[in-house]
């Protein structure tokens, strides 16, 4: 039997983790957070836990020559955010550079490899899960110009990693060796202009757009990454990257709602559910009572609409014969209204928003899935004759 090695694409965000794997039947959201762990945590309840609690409560130890701190534990995601040391990325660092990267790929890797579907899938013995993976992810354009991503691929490529899961339900007690046969490193914005022009086969559907010169203004939990394309090329002295994104708004939604109201909220994405529900938006209950909080959202996402619309013009006017500019990433749905509303009372630009609100935040993972996916078929193309002629002699 010839087993290919299962396809990942995987996009490590600032603010999450998204992941596609297979033939598209599998994908994970892990927020991007880690807490390194000095010893494992008590077990508790942990057999008639779900699926879905196995990834929120992703607890594993990793032993990787590439990690600068090798056998670590680490809660990842969800129970990290639960714990007090929790790190998230710091704008400034370079992804590639990073444990954090490496520690959120291997997770979703192993969790993936771990599912019950994939027992057929992977050889396991003992608790012992041997994985493959044809890997397709990402980097900031800054850092594939800057050329980390050979390093970052020959690092993956070249060792076995594993993951060994400590207090995680269902999961516990397993051990999945990573290795891959093949990683495809692609730059950010290039994934999301393929993904605007291409199908799953890498056909072009957006015919209009191919041709033109554009601007993708990816808005996400810490940074804004703007890609200008031309010539369906990136042009990666134009590209431009900076340290702003929507996560600071967030907080300070959620603390000035507290000191106002008292009114304690969870998470990041507890705001994100008020300021973009269908019914009854911008609303909170105090106390029992409804109550709006319009006027703070309004304030602070306004004032970061602005920054965002300021960034745009500088672009636009050292592009002057962009024709348009798209909107993506989680933080251009939560600024949509106002940007469109500034956009009307200023300058008028051709922008354009994506009405579907997972298109937006998937676009990198999506992009790397249709990138993998092409590579893969066109290799087994080329390769086709001579697997078949190995399976002859045996
Ligand atoms: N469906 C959604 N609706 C509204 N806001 C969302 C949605 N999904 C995510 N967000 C918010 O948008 C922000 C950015 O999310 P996104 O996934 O684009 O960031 P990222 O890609 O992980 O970060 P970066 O691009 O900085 O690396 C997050 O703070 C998140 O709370
Ligand atoms: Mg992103």
């Amino acid at each position: 039997m010839l087993k290919e090695p299962r396809i990942a694409a995987i996009d490590v965000g600032n603010d999450s983790l998204k992941a596609i794997f297979g033939k598209l039947e599998a994908d994970l959201h892990i927020p991007n957070v880690i807490a390194q762990d000095t010893a494992d945590r008590p077990i508790i309840g942990v057999e008639d836990l779900d699926e879905q609690e196995a990834t929120e409560g992703i607890h594993i130890r990793l032993h990787s020559p590439i990690l600068q701190e090798n056998n670590a534990i680490y809660r990842v995601g969800q129970l990290a955010t639960k714990s007090g040391n929790a790190t998230e990325l710091d704008p400034g660092s370079n992804k590639s550079e990073e444990d954090q990267t490496i520690v959120m790929l291997l997770a979703a890797l192993a969790l993936d490899a771990a599912r019950e579907e994939n027992k057929a899938i992977f050889k396991r013995s003992n608790n012992v899960i041997e994985a493959t993976y044809t890997l397709g992810t990402g980097l900031p354009l800054r850092e594939v110009k800057e050329g980390k991503d050979v390093g970052y691929r020959s690092q993956l490529l070249g060792s076995v990693h594993q993951v060994e899961f400590l207090v995680t339900p269902k999961y516990q007690g397993l051990k999945v060796n990573i290795k891959f046969d093949e990683v495809k490193v692609y730059p950010e914005g290039f994934a999301a202009f393929i993904n605007l022009v291409m199908d799953n086969n890498l056909n072009v559907v957006n015919k209009e757009l191919i041709d033109k010169r554009i601007l993708i203004q990816d808005i996400g939990g810490l940074s804004t990454d703007v890609a200008v394309i031309q010539n369906r090329r990136v042009d990666d002295d134009k590209a431009q990257g900076f340290n702003l994104g929507v996560s600071e708004s967030l907080d300070a939604i959620r603390e000035e709602i507290f000191s106002k109201y008292g009114v304690e909220l969870d998470s990041r994405a507890d705001v994100v559910e008020i300021i973009t529900k269908k019914n009854d938006r911008n609303h909170i209950m105090v106390k029992g009572s409804r109550t709006s909080v319009h006027e703070i959202v309004d304030r602070i996402l306004l004032e970061l609409a602005k920054k965002q619309y300021r960034h745009l013009r500088n672009i636009w006017a050292r592009n002057s014969q962009t024709e348009i500019c798209y909107f993506i990433g989680g933080g251009s749905i939560v600024l949509k209204d106002y940007l469109k509303a500034l956009n009307n009372n200023l300058d008028g630009y051709n922008i354009d928003f994506f009405e579907d609100e997972k298109e937006s935040v998937w676009m990198m993972a999506n992009a790397y899935y249709k990138l993998i996916t092409d590579f893969v078929n066109k290799n087994r193309e080329v390769k086709q004759p001579e697997k078949e002629k190995t399976v002859a002699t045996k």
